[in-house]
């Protein structure tokens, strides 16, 4: 049986960069990936990392108490005040930490990291590599690891997680590459598998984004937070769903409507097109709604104008080349010349598997850190740049909290013996439910109940969401996860079964879906990304504390914890 004393799922940069801390200190331990690392969707991000590093002009006297600030108003104050603070504070230090690692950062002529302003943010903190920034920051994380010589599984599917008496023993886990299905033991483990974008239609993320180490957790009795609260960017390519970075309009670019209006100026006429991300998409999905659009209008399709084209050639070629790229090849356009056409997509998972700021879960021995965690430092919105900064900073907390706590007591090569039988039983249950997948006389097409969750969950759970439209979502969810019990996988291959990868997924897709939708319709307010059309104003007496969703055969169970408040009494927002 593989046995490390930590373990770690999930190559992106929250994985990486706790598995760099445990090596770090002395201690064994091992990255499941079901991809390779560098295909994580930490990949991906474009527009930058949030630090208060003061480098760009105007921005001489910004701190990370400003940039906590700026995010707790941007989280719609429900985010974890003391939990925030640590993340700003770690800020500038993860991100030296990585230009010492060799990220190649934009730079400014003297030489100091170049930042660009971000939405919602006070100052230009959001330190970049051109739009390319996820890229910069994973490849030179994971020279990090090779050069420690740290253990990666490449291409393993975690199936389940085994916990008895409120401990976590060890992984199921499907090796993609043999159709082997086989158990991991360890003493600590990390899930750093991010978000369930794909839950959703119209999304950004990578087609790995399935939410799988949430439903993992979940199907563990381990709860979920918040996870009513789901980003829409507000400026995906229309008909691709690839993202246009924030950064286009940090470096000046306009959202204009199909009647040649600047309309930010209606919905935050000081911030424009800076404004959080939850207004935009709003604002956005309000002039598309309302007929001011381009395109077909409704909830299922219309667009607006990013313009760049005022920013000149050089300035786009050298800040956002890879935007201009991806206009080119998948638009047609160039930006230099021609608007971009874009609408909102679902873009990030605020909430997540509950833990504390150490990635501590409710579960003894189980951490998770990112997108898949809510520690919670984003709340009902996330500011864009601090994503990336999140799995650095709760990556490393992580990964130190999980040494320590092993600490004298980390010589261990293989698992104890009762874990060891656990783990053998859940084993058997798993391969039992793999074989009955492929070998059983199913007659729902798995792919038709993948697309219709996504179409329900961007319909009836997006930007705008009311009391019918959730208990519609609810209810056609719930008949998915009926018809989900009798899906057959077509291909038996045992090497690189995609199919078998895609359907065994579809059920946790299905239960994380449940969890949002409920947590949704339970959520009488609007907050943040959170808005209810028949509840549209903030209810901080009733509502402000987290959701937190337990699974019981019932469906989730959902409870409500108190929000950690530090310095800073909620107010309204304006921008
Ligand atoms: O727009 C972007 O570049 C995305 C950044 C983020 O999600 O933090």
């Amino acid at each position: 049986m593989i046995y490390h004393p930590v373990l770690i799922v999930g190559g992106g940069l929250a994985g990486l960069r706790a598995a760099i801390a445990v090596h770090d200190a002395g201690l064994d331990c091992a990255v499941i990936s079901r991809v390779h690392p560098v295909r994580s969707h930490s990949v991906a991000a474009q527009g930058g990392i949030n630090a208060a590093l003061g480098n760009a002009e105007g921005a001489r006297d910004d701190t990370w108490e400003k940039h906590a600030y700026d995010t707790i108003k941007g989280s719609d104050f429900l985010a974890d005040q003391d939990a925030v603070e640590r993340m700003t504070r770690e800020a500038p230090a993860r991100v030296y930490e990585m230009e010492h690692w060799g990220c190649p950062f934009s730079r400014l002529a003297d030489g100091r990291i170049a930042q660009r302003p971000f939405g919602g943010a006070g100052y230009p903190r959001t330190c970049y590599a051109a739009d390319k920034t996820g890229h910069a920051l994973l490849h030179t994380m994971w020279e990090q690891c090779v050069k420690r010589g740290i253990r990666t599984y490449q291409e393993f599917l975690v199936l389940s997680l085994t916990v008895r008496e409120g401990r976590a023993l060890g992984l199921i886990a499907l090796n993609i590459l043999t159709g082997e299905i086989v158990p991991l033991a360890a003493d600590r483990i990390l899930f750093a598998t991010g978000g369930a974008g794909r839950i959703f239609g119209r999304s950004t993320n990578a087609l790995i984004n399935t939410g799988s180490g949430l439903a993992i957790a979940y199907q563990a009795e381990v709860p979920l937070k918040d996870m009513e609260f789901i980003q829409f960017h507000p400026t995906a390519l229309f008909g691709t769903n690839i993202l246009m970075t924030e950064g286009c309009r940090g470096e000046g670019g306009y959202l204009v409507n199909a009647e040649g209006n600047r309309f930010m100026e209606k919905y935050a006429s000081k911030a424009m097109e800076l404004a959080p991300r939850d207004i935009v998409a709003r604002s956005i999905q309000t002039e598309i709604n309302e007929g001011r659009g381009f395109g077909k209008g409704g909830a299922g399709g219309g667009y607006i104008h990013l313009d760049l084209r005022h920013l000149g050639a050089k300035k786009i070629k050298e800040r956002l080349p890879g935007i201009r790229d991806i206009c080119l090849n998948f638009a047609g356009i160039d930006p230099i010349d021609t608007p971009i056409p874009v609408q909102p997509g679902q873009h990030y998972t605020m909430g997540g598997i509950d833990t504390d700021v150490t990635g501590a879960a409710p579960v003894e021995g189980l951490y998770a850190a990112g997108e898949c965690a809510c520690v919670s430092v984003h709340g009902a919105n996330r500011l864009g740049g601090n994503s990336l900064l999140d799995t650095m900073v709760f990556g490393k907390l992580a990964g130190d909290a999980m040494a320590e706590s092993l600490a004298g007591n980390a010589n261990r090569t293989e698992p104890a013996p009762e874990a060891r039988t656990l783990l053998e039983e859940d084993l058997r249950k798993t391969r039992d439910r793999a074989h009955r997948l492929m070998a059983g006389d199913g007659t729902e097409d798995p792919s038709a109940i993948r697309d219709r969750l996504k179409d329900v969950m961007i319909e009836k759970v997006g930007i705008f969401r009311d009391r019918g439209t959730l208990t519609e979502a609810l209810a056609e969810v719930r008949e998915l996860k009926e018809r989900v019990a009798h899906i057959k996988v077509r291909s038996q291959a045992r090497v690189f079964n995609l199919d078998l990868v895609t359907n065994v997924e579809l059920e946790g897709m299905l239960e994380v879906a449940e969890v949002i939708a409920l947590g949704a319709l339970q959520r009488e307010e609007s907050r943040g990304s959170h808005y209810r059309l028949d509840f549209t104003s903030r209810n901080d007496a009733d509502w402000l504390k987290h959701t937190l969703a337990h699974r019981t055969p019932e469906g989730p169970q959902l409870d409500y914890s108190p929000v950690a408040i530090t310095h800073y009494q909620p107010v309204e927002r304006k921008y």
